[in-house]
């Protein structure tokens, strides 16, 4: 059966996508974020993930604001990368592995999750920066894109993410494949782009999530959706992902490296690499 080795979370502000094509990482303003990812390539280097499962929200570029699925996820060969509006040069198409997309949709499903199936899926900057993040050389690994809406109300409570993550974590576990598999979460954490909190970080918040990660995983579950939008902002509720990837990895967990730096853009940016025990 497949294995999860781990966990991976970063925040995904477009701005890193022209940081890295214009090559700013060892200018001050970039270097304290891209130096934090240097352990976790080392640690990639090591455990050599095959497939990587990604929660990420889009952001208006494979669903609209017409059409929003609460949950969705990708059953392509290939996923392409577009951009949705910042300017942002594309990445090259991510390799999928519909086996264990199909297997994940029929588990997701049999659980009673009611959940939107794509065999065509365009990946925004929330899916394919993190992955750049990762592996700045070139993606080695196939995809699994999982999308939660966190862009048009209502949103899936975090109760809602963390039990999403856990069957897809047993779903992964019970996949007929040697394959050894990373889950990934995209988005936070605390920012607010728009309204009069424009610009609203909360520290104390995104470091007791960031904690609860390793050792309290259910901690976030106990906020609704609005408590979140008010302690981590409007667009800081997407780390529903992060709680999602560690419901996925599941049981105890070994933090490899956590980074956590003010600001990136209007952003707090965070990133975490757990290794399941
Ligand atoms: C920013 C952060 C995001 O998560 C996003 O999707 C878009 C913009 C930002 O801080 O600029
Ligand atoms: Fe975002």
């Amino acid at each position: 059966m497949a294995r999860i080795i781990g966990g991976l979370t970063s925040s995904h502000v477009p701005a890193i996508g022209g940081a890295i094509a214009k090559g700013l990482q060892q200018q001050p303003y970039w270097k304290p974020f891209f130096d934090g990812f240097l352990p976790v390539h080392r640690w990639l280097d090591e455990v050599k993930p095959d497939v990587a499962v990604v929660f990420y929200n889009d952001h208006g570029l494979n669903f609209f604001l017409d059409k929003m699925p609460t949950f969705a996820v990708g059953a392509a060969a290939e996923y392409r990368n577009a951009d949705e509006g910042w300017g942002l040069p594309t990445l090259p198409p991510f390799r999928g592995e519909p086996d264990l997309s199909w297997h994940l949709i029929e588990h997701l499903v049999e659980q009673e999750f009611d959940i939107t199936t794509c065999q065509e899926m365009l990946v925004d900057h929330a899916f394919a920066l993190p992955l750049k993040l990762f592996w700045p050389e070139g993606v080695p690994v196939a995809t699994v894109p999982i999308a939660i809406n966190t862009v048009q109300f209502p949103l899936p409570s975090a109760r809602r993410c963390f039990a999403l993550g856990k069957a897809v974590g047993d779903a992964i576990r019970s996949w007929d494949s040697d394959q050894r598999v990373v889950v990934i979460g995209t988005g936070g954490l605390s920012h607010q782009l728009d309204g009069q909190r424009a610009g609203f970080i909360n520290k104390p918040f995104d470091q007791a999530f960031m904690r609860s990660l390793v050792d309290d995983p259910e901690w976030a579950t106990r906020f609704s959706i609005h408590e979140l939008v008010e302690k981590a902002g409007t667009q800081g509720v997407e780390l529903l992902m992060w709680l999602a990837t560690r419901a996925a990895v599941g049981g105890r967990v070994r933090q490899v490296h956590a980074n956590y730096h003010i600001p990136i853009s209007n952003t707090a940016a965070g990133m975490m690499a757990l290794e399941a025990l």
